[in-house]
């Protein structure tokens, strides 16, 4: 039978430790991220069925503060508390147990401590925003931050790398919110160093045009998602589209290099939105089928087409797997595309609320004090 640890996995096994902690604190700051071309299909570890790209956002994003006490006589079973602004948080626990059982081969300390987690998010809680990618993000950089202790030889190109590998363990597409500013996960024949098992800088050109993109999130859906990401990639598995849709993730990264290098914006638009909607189309199309677009992702979507077409701008939508619609446009438009989201799509919106974020370079140490 094959070893469940591959040859990849195996480098992120502590062989030992050379220092001692008792007990001290840390904090991490981790943002969210928006797929460009999406994940959606797993295999078992969560390895992901596709390559993706995304931008790392700025504004969103989870803050995680990690205790920890060395227990007594340490254990094996996982003690810890966890509180989400300010109050325990019961029904996040099972979330956090598999992530612990799925990491502790790769962090062995786990069982050795008791750990107290405290995680508040930038934006409202019922926004419906997944929090999971900047959350697990943020958890698995703490834990980091302690091996890193333990550790102190570590180099920081390997603890973001390894850190990446634990996050998506926790949630795929976290492995993308360690760093910034356009990060590939997923192997691509073309694209050299990529990995199933964490996320990596684009390692291509990329124009200054995309250096400093906008993504205005309007929220049209506050509600709790109607489908969990898990239930989601599940549905890849006999979906009678699947191979092609895979496929097709592999060719529009490859179709988004001379993209990027010549910013190409017309051509980044088609891709962009064309994943999105393709994201949307499987679950149209799974078995149990889902429509996760409300009629104003759909106003909003039209409304945007027929601006860009009278302004001639270069805005362009995109979707996760839930009715919120992502705005995304470049710098040079900014003042264009708020005045005509400000006049024309915040009515769309539940409550008129909307969030202006923009592409962010990676998640922040706040604080640490050890003892
Ligand atoms: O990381 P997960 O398991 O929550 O999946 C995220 C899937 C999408 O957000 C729909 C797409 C993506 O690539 O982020």
């Amino acid at each position: 039978m094959q070893n469940k640890i591959s040859v990849v996995e195996n480098d992120f096994v502590p062989t030992g430790y050379a220092v001692q902690r008792e007990r001290g604190t840390v904090t991490w700051k981790a943002p969210s991220n928006i797929a460009l071309v999406k994940y959606w299909g797993k295999k078992e570890n969560q390895i992901p069925a596709n390559p993706s790209l995304s931008f790392t956002l700025d504004a969103c994003n989870t803050t995680t503060t990690l205790s920890f006490i060395k227990r007594e006589n340490g254990g094996t079973d996982f003690s810890f508390d966890l509180f989400f602004e300010g109050k325990a948080k019961e029904d996040f626990r099972p979330k956090i147990e598999l992530f612990f059982s799925r990491a502790k081969p790769y962090l062995p300390f786990l069982t050795d401590y008791h750990f107290k987690i405290e995680t508040s998010n930038s934006f409202p809680h019922s926004s419906g925003i997944a929090s999971s990618a900047s959350g697990m993000a943020a958890l698995s950089l703490c834990f980091m931050d302690l091996e890193k202790q333990l550790n102190p030889d570590m180099d920081t190109d390997f603890m973001l790398q390894k850190a990446s590998f634990l996050a998506r363990l926790g949630s795929g597409s976290a492995c993308r919110s360690i760093q910034g500013d356009l990060i590939q996960w997923g192997t691509h024949s073309e694209i050299p160093g990529s990995s199933n098992h964490y996320g990596i800088h684009y390692p291509f050109k990329v124009h200054e045009v995309f250096k400093n993109y906008h993504d205005t999130i309007l929220l049209v859906d506050k509600g709790k998602k109607q489908v969990s990401s898990s239930v989601g990639h599940n549905l890849m598995h006999g979906h009678p589209y699947a191979d092609n849709r895979f496929e097709q993730a592999h060719e529009n990264i490859s179709r988004l290099k001379p993209v990027f290098a010549e910013g190409n914006l017309k051509e980044f638009i088609n891709i962009v939105e064309s994943e999105a909607l393709t994201l949307h189309a499987m679950m149209m199309t799974s078995v149990p089928y889902f429509v996760l677009m409300k009629p104003n992702t759909l106003e909003i979507i039209n409304t945007i087409w027929e601006f860009r077409k009278e302004s001639n701008t270069n805005l362009c939508f995109t979707l996760d797997a839930g009715a919120n619609v992502h705005v995304l446009y470049p710098e040079f438009e900014k003042e264009k595309v708020h005045q005509f989201i400000k006049n024309e799509l915040i009515v769309f919106c539940e409550k008129e609320q909307y969030i202006c974020d923009r592409i962010g370079f990676g998640a922040k140490k706040i604080n640490i004090a050890y003892k």
